[in-house]
């Protein structure tokens, strides 16, 4: 059934029963799913909530795509549960909003098998009273309230490949300032509380660690120096790096580096290296 209806606002869903069936599904779902105020509730309970009243019918209360109406789809409906285990482990959200909003998506590709829920929201949002957000605030706000929702339903996906990813990011950043010899740039991975554990002792704070970093390129930084990269590893905060290298003033047989990531910034850092002065 193409998605297209004659009154406004009622997505079309591809049912293969009569329409009647549809009909009385989603006028029973109009008839529950308002709650005026959702202030109160926190945006994971109210995803959650909407997601109860709006998607399991189809999807599954656990959204493994095997609610009661799936049986009637023809299209069966996909199991939510696994969006990020399906897109390389990270949660697709862009995606994920375009479908549930669904105006986009059937402008640009016609029929669907789902309701189209930013119709849907938006005509729920009306007529809500003055100081309620503007349509297009509210169906935001519902999405938004839904993805959150279905984030933490993924399984075989823990913080994942997403974490990963930025960890990785922050590394090539700073192997590239430590490269440049740029002390800000190194600097700029790290934060106020920020803890660096050398050979010799425990550094806290961008002021001592600063000045490790001056000390380090000044030798690092004259002529002849050697720096080679030989092992790297990222599993989700924790990124590992083992090099080697030599200055004129040393040999560094064997450095491990590890990091720990928090909030965009290195929040520890364990460095053993052995020197040998020539
Ligand atoms: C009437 C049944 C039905 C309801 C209710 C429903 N969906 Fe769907 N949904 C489907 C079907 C069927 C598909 C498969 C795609 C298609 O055929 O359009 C789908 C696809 C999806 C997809 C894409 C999945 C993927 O793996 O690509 C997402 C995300 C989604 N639905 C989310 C939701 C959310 C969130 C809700 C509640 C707001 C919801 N759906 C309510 C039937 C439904």
């Amino acid at each position: 059934m193409a998605s297209s209806s004659s009154r406004p606002g009622m997505p079309g869903a591809g049912l293969v029963r009569p329409a009647a069936l549809y009909a009385a599904t989603f006028a029973a779902m109009l008839a529950m799913s308002w709650s005026p105020s959702a202030a109160d509730e926190s945006k994971a309970a109210e995803g959650a909530r909407l997601y109860q009243q709006n998607c399991a019918s189809c999807h599954g209360a656990t959204g493994k795509g095997d609610g009661p109406v799936a049986e009637r789809l023809k299209t069966a409906p996909q199991s939510l549960a696994t969006l990020a285990r399906r897109h390389a482990g990270t949660f697709p959200t862009e995606y994920v909003y375009r479908i549930i909003d669904g105006r986009e998506e059937r402008r640009v590709h016609g029929g669907r098998n789902m309701p189209v829920w930013g119709t849907y929201y938006g005509l729920r949002a009306q007529g809500q009273g003055r100081d309620a957000p503007d349509t297009e605030t509210a169906i935001r706000e519902r999405i938004l309230a839904l993805i959150e929702h279905l984030e933490t339903i993924q399984v075989g996906y823990t913080a994942g490949a997403g974490e990963a990813e930025a960890t990785a990011r922050l590394l090539e950043r700073h192997l590239k300032a430590f490269d440049a010899r740029d002390v800000d740039a190194v600097m700029a991975a790290y934060a106020d509380d920020s803890v660096l554990v050398i050979p010799t002792g425990v550094l806290q704070g961008r002021e001592q660690i600063g000045d490790y970093y001056e000390a380090l390129f000044a030798e690092f930084g004259k002529p002849g120096t050697v720096f080679k990269l030989l092992e790297r590893t990222v599993v989700g905060n924790v990124a590992h790096i083992v090099w080697s290298g030599e200055t004129p003033d040393n040999f560094y047989e064997y450095t491990a580096e590890t990091f720990a990531v928090e909030d965009g910034k290195i929040h520890h850092q364990i460095t053993a290296f052995r020197t040998v002065a020539r």
